[in-house]
């Protein structure tokens, strides 16, 4: 029997163990904010929000919880699927852009949270494609024998860096967190392989001004509101759909598959226009797209994990079938992964 994918690690003579997601789970805060709630805040309307993005609703963090609390919480989840206790964890990378603080890393309050005394853990920054970028950095020390599992957390608390004057974006975004473990499963092919890109040229179009080097925290930055993300809507709707096109195709052409071959796509779960129009430019059926953005808006590096999570939950995924994952967030940075469930 022909083999039904082209495993692309074939070609270098892979002498690497193969890296699974062998465990997911994600958790959202309680509180829910409507569209409704938000005509209350702000001058706009549920017809508006639901017209151009999809969103319905969007969780909100308690004013204690932290991107570190729901992190944690996600991450548990993620080691009962697998069966693995924290004592295994080797390493725990958080993708986030709402860090508990500057330093340390948030992974590092994750490590004490879940009692993963052995793990290493740092953060990683690559706005909302962090989650495909924390699976392809982590998969490397699983290929590598460096380590046996490895946790990969996407998780975000944006209410906090949220402008709640701005009406251009506060519609959008969520709070969140979803995770992984990766572990070598025997017999599978696991993560077949992904790409990463960014264009820093770009950076302008998403970004938060306020709180690094170039611009620390004074009376004029709180007055002038730099510490909230600012965002020029169309121009990053027009990136968003090229670049997870091309990625998606480029992972696709990698593994030598069509999206026929594709039980679920996964993209991330910025606004459901953007999703609709990958998906349609793909050659996607309605049926092979997962979207719940109508219930969690935009929870950048959480997105990606949290709807995984939900699909795999839910049983559309089964072991053996292909998924793909396609992500695009600030930076500017994008990524796609084609990974046998
Ligand atoms: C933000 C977005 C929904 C705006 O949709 P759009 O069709 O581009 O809308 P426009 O920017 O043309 O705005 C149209 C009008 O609606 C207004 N508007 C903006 N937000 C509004 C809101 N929440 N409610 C009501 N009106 C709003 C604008 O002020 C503008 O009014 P004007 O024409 O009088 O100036 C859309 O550009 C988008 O989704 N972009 C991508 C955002 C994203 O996903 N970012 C994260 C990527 S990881």
């Amino acid at each position: 029997m022909s083999p039904k994918f082209k495993n692309p690690r074939a070609k270098f003579d892979f002498q690497g163990r193969t890296c699974s997601i062998t465990g997911v789970g994600a958790y959202v805060p309680e509180k829910v904010l409507t569209n409704a709630d938000l005509e209350k805040l702000v001058d706009t309307s549920d017809e508006w929000i639901t017209t151009r993005t999809g969103i319905k609703e969007r969780r909100m963090a308690a004013k204690d919880e932290f991107t570190s609390d729901m992190a944690a919480k996600a991450a548990q989840r993620a080691m009962k699927m697998a069966g693995v206790v924290a004592s295994q964890i080797d390493l725990i990378i958080v993708a986030t852009i709402t860090p508990d603080m500057p330093f340390p890393a948030t992974a590092c309050f994750v490590q004490q949270k879940i009692g993963a005394k052995r793990a290493a853990a740092f953060d990683l920054e690559a706005a909302c494609s962090g989650f495909i970028y924390g699976l392809e950095i982590g998969q490397q020390f699983i290929m590598s024998r460096t380590y046996d599992t490895v946790l990969v957390i996407g998780a975000e608390k944006l209410s906090a860096i949220t402008d709640w004057k701005d009406r251009n974006t506060c519609v959008l975004f969520g709070d969140g967190a979803g995770a992984a473990v990766l572990q070598n499963r025997e017999n599978s092919h696991g993560l077949l392989t992904a790409v990463m890109g960014a264009d820093g040229g770009k950076a302008d179009l998403l970004f938060m001004p306020g709180g690094g080097s170039r611009c620390p925290a004074s009376k004029e930055s709180v007055d002038g509101r730099l510490h909230f993300l600012r965002m020029s809507g169309k121009e990053t709707f027009k990136n968003a759909v090229q670049a997870m096109c091309s990625a998606a195709q480029e992972v696709l052409h990698r593994c030598e598959v069509d999206i026929t071959r594709i039980k679920c796509v996964i993209p991330h779960q910025a606004n459901r226009r953007i999703i609709d129009a990958v998906g349609e430019r793909l050659g996607a059926t309605p049926e092979q797209m997962f979207i719940n953005v109508n219930r969690y808006g935009n929870t950048s590096a959480a997105s990606v994990a949290i709807a995984l999570d939900e699909a795999v939950a839910s049983g559309k995924i089964q072991r053996g079938d292909l998924i793909l994952l396609v992500v695009f967030g600030a930076g500017l940075t994008w990524g796609a992964a084609v990974i046998e469930w």
